[in-house]
């Protein structure tokens, strides 16, 4: 009968034991799970809206450029025409003006401004560069309110590391991909025939029940990057660097994956082994290194926050 009794106690005495163990342990920051990531410490805070800028990023940022074509009459002002004709070599003349035409006969032109000051919005910009791969970034990236990719980036197999969600998806012709319903095609257009493609294709596009919205970035804003971020290095800006820069311009809060070369300095994309892919380095249609420390400069200045 004692012996019992006693075992009762002992018993009420290892249940306190575990139960103050269970209270204590988050007051000592030892949680069950230390590497489970906290929701909490998402990018909430709109870092990039209320600082001002330095007088290097005053001379570069310009709002008034609009980063999309929004089929306006005569929104391309003759010089900008001039330069962005000529960056795939020399061209034909073409009735642009005629084309333009032909393309918002097939697409909605995006509506109003947007950006909206009242709002938020985060953003994720999603390089493909293998440094991605094993970064475990997929739930941060896909918190954000956006989350753009760009070119041949791919998703299945690779969630826990780049995410599963997109919303915008920045490609050309050539780079193009089948995109799931729902996501913004962003086109970054290189030569009249870019905008053709998107003409000739719009209403396959955004045939219904689900439309996918094309948006057409405009030659003045890849312009405005080659003038005043990249500045003249390169022959025109990579849609990578296009695809920040959009960020830049329409997100309160800007956060930026999977750019530059992984740990070992190869500039490969996260799905492949292929080291050589990082040959269009020495190309020089667009120089990765000057964009590169551009992100090195707008990160160390709060612009973006810069996941390396
Ligand atoms: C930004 O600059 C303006 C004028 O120069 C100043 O009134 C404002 O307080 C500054 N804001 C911050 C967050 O530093
Ligand atoms: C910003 O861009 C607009 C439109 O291209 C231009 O008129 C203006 O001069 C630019 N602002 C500055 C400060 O250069
Ligand atoms: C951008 O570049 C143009 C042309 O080189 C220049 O006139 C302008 O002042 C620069 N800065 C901004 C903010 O537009």
């Amino acid at each position: 009968m004692l012996c019992q009794r006693r075992m009762q106690v002992v018993l009420a005495l290892c249940l306190l034991l575990v139960l103050w163990q269970c209270f204590q342990a988050p007051r000592d920051g030892i949680s069950p799970f230390p590497q489970a990531p906290s929701l909490l410490d998402a990018p909430a805070a709109c870092l990039t809206a209320s600082t001002n800028g330095s007088t290097w990023f005053n001379a570069r940022y310009n709002t008034t450029v609009g980063p999309l074509l929004t089929g306006t009459a005569y929104e391309l002002s003759s010089d900008v025409v001039q330069w962005w004709l000529t960056l795939q070599g020399p061209s034909r003349v073409v009735q642009l003006q005629a084309i333009l035409r032909q393309l918002f006969t097939v697409l909605q032109a995006p509506s109003g401004n947007m950006r909206n000051p009242n709002h938020c919005r985060t953003c994720a910009v999603v390089g493909n560069s293998g440094r991605l791969k094993g970064s475990g970034h997929g739930l941060r990236i896909d918190e954000h309110d956006w989350v753009l990719r760009m070119n041949r980036a791919k998703i299945a197999g690779f969630e826990m590391d780049v995410g599963m969600r997109t919303t915008h998806h920045f490609m050309y012709p050539e780079s193009a991909v089948n995109l799931e319903p729902g996501v913004h095609l962003v086109l970054v257009p290189f030569k009249p025939l870019d905008l053709q493609w998107v003409a000739s294709r719009g209403e396959y596009l955004i045939a219904p029940p689900l439309p996918t919205q094309v948006l057409i970035l405009s030659p003045a804003f890849l312009k405005y990057i080659h003038d005043n971020w990249t500045q003249h290095h390169g022959r025109y800006p990579s849609t990578g660097f296009t695809a920040l820069l959009f960020a830049l311009h329409v997100c309160q809060q800007v956060s930026v994956f999977g750019f530059g070369a992984d740990t070992e300095g190869n500039w490969h994309h996260y799905w492949e082994e292929n080291r050589w892919s990082g040959a269009f380095r020495r190309t020089r249609v667009h120089d990765a290194d000057v964009e590169f420390s551009l992100i090195e400069r707008l990160a160390a200045e709060g612009r973006i926050l810069f996941y390396r």
